[in-house]
């Protein structure tokens, strides 16, 4: 096992009945705004349960942040925190509005010129205003980590950080207002967490077994639950399954001392940055193509994995890999997501064009023992044509 350190300050309320919570844990006396998306807090209830828990607090609101989060939509909200002073912020809905709403509380604070420095120049980040989170989409995890991802529309480009000062003071997680999520979104919420937990166990063996098996019990648990979950969102106690294994692929428990390799992640944000193809729909194309183009390098994990997930016991290492591979990418199908570049329309030229970019970054070797070059990228995506 490799040195490492842990922690994770994040206070977790799980369950329907925890939304008023958030009286107890917003400071007494705070100017807060209210951060959300597109409306569907309105559907499932959650908006009129926030407000009744912030009752007594001078309250402003901030709605309209996007799927995939915008710098431009952030920056706008940055002004009102300003003019406002506000002190505190809750946001309510999916990864998308946490990831923000982490950038926002960031920049508003930020003195060291333009924000999107943060995203594209890695600027320090000592300061962020406080914040907690009410979570309604499984998937992200978000709402237990110190990450966050913004798209750039000017730009194209879509890009992540991850600092502690915006660890969420608190997250309330809700399956049952999940319960009213597409059964489209439910399905990437699923893929979203398992490729979470792959990123970060199928690289090689560092006798790390505690982590290997904390893997490996979320992703059997995320097989089993996904059939019940994607044909009944509102079954609550499948939805709750979904949402604790999804908080728990990403809050830096299962990948404490152990290799990651997070090249599945760094090559599907460009399908989303080029096709606003949904995140979780562009892991589901990249990582067979990448698994496939690296398997060699990472059979003896696929093996481990063939065994203990899926339990492939027979065949040679080679055909457990093979079969693993297979097993995922059909997984992956079932639950109605296309695994190839031509389901969405992208065609040779997105390739060309994400490895240049890459080349342009100097992203010349990433992940796991640096194996993701441009040369493994344009082999892997041209699998998945
Ligand atoms: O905008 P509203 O109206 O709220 O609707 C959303 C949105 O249209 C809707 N939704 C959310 N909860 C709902 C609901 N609809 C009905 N009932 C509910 N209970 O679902 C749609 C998608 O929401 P979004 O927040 O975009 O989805 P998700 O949670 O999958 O977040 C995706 C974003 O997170 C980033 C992705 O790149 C993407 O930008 N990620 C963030 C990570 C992190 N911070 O650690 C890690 C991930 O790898 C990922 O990159
Ligand atoms: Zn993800």
């Amino acid at each position: 096992m490799k040195d490492f350190e842990f922690y994770n300050p994040v206070r977790i309320f799980f369950g329907k009945d925890q939304v008023s919570r958030i009286t107890e844990q917003v400071h007494a006396g705070s100017r807060v705004i209210l951060i959300y998306g597109g409306g569907s807090i309105f559907k499932n209830g959650v908006y009129d349960r926030v407000k009744a828990a912030l009752k007594g607090f001078e309250l402003t609101e901030f709605g309209g942040i996007e799927p995939n989060p915008t710098y431009e939509t952030s920056m706008k909200a940055v002004e009102i925190i300003k003019q406002k002073k506000i002190s505190y912020i809750i946001a309510a809905g999916g990864g998308s509005v946490i990831d923000a709403t982490k950038f926002i509380a960031a920049a508003a604070l930020f003195k060291n010129g333009d924000p999107w420095k943060i995203l594209s120049e890695s600027a320090e980040v000592t300061e962020a205003i406080p914040f907690g989170c009410v979570l309604t989409l499984p998937a992200t995890g978000t709402e237990m980590n110190k990450n966050s991802v913004i798209s750039r529309k000017s730009t194209t480009e879509k890009l992540a950080f991850s600092v502690p000062p915006v660890f969420p003071k608190f997250s309330i997680l809700l399956p049952d207002a999940a319960g009213t999520l597409p059964q489209q979104q439910v399905a990437n919420g699923i893929v979203d967490a398992f490729v979470h937990v792959t990123e970060q166990y199928l690289t090689y063996p560092v006798n790390a077994p505690i982590q290997d098996r904390f893997a490996e019990a979320i992703m059997i648990t995320l097989i089993e639950e996904a059939p019940k979950v994607y044909a009944k969102p509102d079954d609550y106690e499948a939805m709750s399954n979904l949402m604790w294994s999804a908080t728990m692929a990403l809050n830096g428990i299962i990948s404490c001392g152990v290799p990651g390799d997070w090249s599945v992640h760094s090559i599907g944000h460009e399908l989303t940055a080029f096709h606003n193809i949904d995140h979780a729909r562009t892991l589901a194309i990249v990582l067979p193509g990448l698994w496939k183009t690296l398997k060699e390098e990472k059979k003896e994990k696929l093996v481990q994995y063939a065994g203990r997930v899926w339990n492939i016991k027979s065949g040679t290492d080679d055909e457990k890999a093979d079969a693993a591979i297979d097993k995922t990418e059909k997984f992956f199908q079932s639950l109605g997501l296309g695994t190839r570049l031509s389901d969405y329309g992208v065609k040779k030229d997105t390739i060309d064009k994400i490895v240049k970019r890459f080349e342009d970054r100097k992203w010349l070797s990433m992940g796991d023992r640096e194996l993701t070059t441009p040369g493994t990228t344009r082999k892997a995506l041209e699998i998945q044509l």
